[in-house]
């Protein structure tokens, strides 16, 4: 079993892609139509909104992945995997965490992401990462297949982000 500690994060770059997208072939779209392919996400690496987060294990093996997109105000976790040979060791949590952080730090007021209905796993654990489920949307999936839809709260709404202003003046306090 791969230990815990070889494994690093780091940002995708293009040459992922492939691999990235087998993996969500067969560890999230199984049995669905594959949506998630090497150029759709060749165009999210480079996006700017979006974060593609790497998990390393020893010899340059991917360990697990993630992707999430940013707007304004919210944050969308698109794709969460790890490989089946490293789980139940932390990984997706600490994948998640560096996330949610990456989130908070970017002043997003939730997280939101869509998990089939039937992957009682994932829905275990983003419970336990302080989830909730907000809706269940019938034929999600290519008319067929279950979503259930979850949200993490960061902040609340009305609640404002230190301004500029107020950064610079902390600062030049003795
Ligand atoms: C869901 C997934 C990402 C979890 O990754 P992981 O690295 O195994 O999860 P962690 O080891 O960080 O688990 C953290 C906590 O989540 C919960 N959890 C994780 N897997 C679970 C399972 N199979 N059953 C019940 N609870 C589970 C547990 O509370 C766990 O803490 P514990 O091990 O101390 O009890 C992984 O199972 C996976 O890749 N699944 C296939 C793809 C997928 O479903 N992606 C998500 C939907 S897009």
């Amino acid at each position: 079993m791969a230990s815990f500690d070889a494994v690093t994060l780091r940002l995708a770059d293009a040459g992922d892609a492939d691999i990235l997208a087998r993996m969500s072939r067969d560890l999230i779209e199984a049995g669905l139509g594959w949506r998630y392919r090497a150029d759709r996400v060749r165009r999210l690496i480079a996006r700017r909104d979006t974060v593609v987060l790497v998990a390393c294990a020893g010899l340059g093996g991917v360990a697990g992945f993630a992707v999430m997109q940013f707007d304004d105000e919210h944050a969308h976790l698109l794709l969460l995997a790890v490989q089946p040979s490293h789980r139940r060791q932390g990984l997706g949590r600490r994948m998640m965490r560096w996330l949610l952080q990456t989130a908070r730090v970017a002043g997003m007021v939730s997280v939101h992401l869509e998990l089939r209905a039937t992957n009682l796993p994932a829905l275990q654990f983003y419970r336990a990462l302080g989830f909730a489920q907000t809706l269940v949307l019938a034929g999600y999936y290519e008319q067929r297949e279950a979503a259930i839809r979850m949200m993490c709260l960061l902040r609340s709404p009305d609640a404002r982000l230190p301004s500029d202003d107020w950064l610079l003046r902390a600062q030049r306090r003795p």
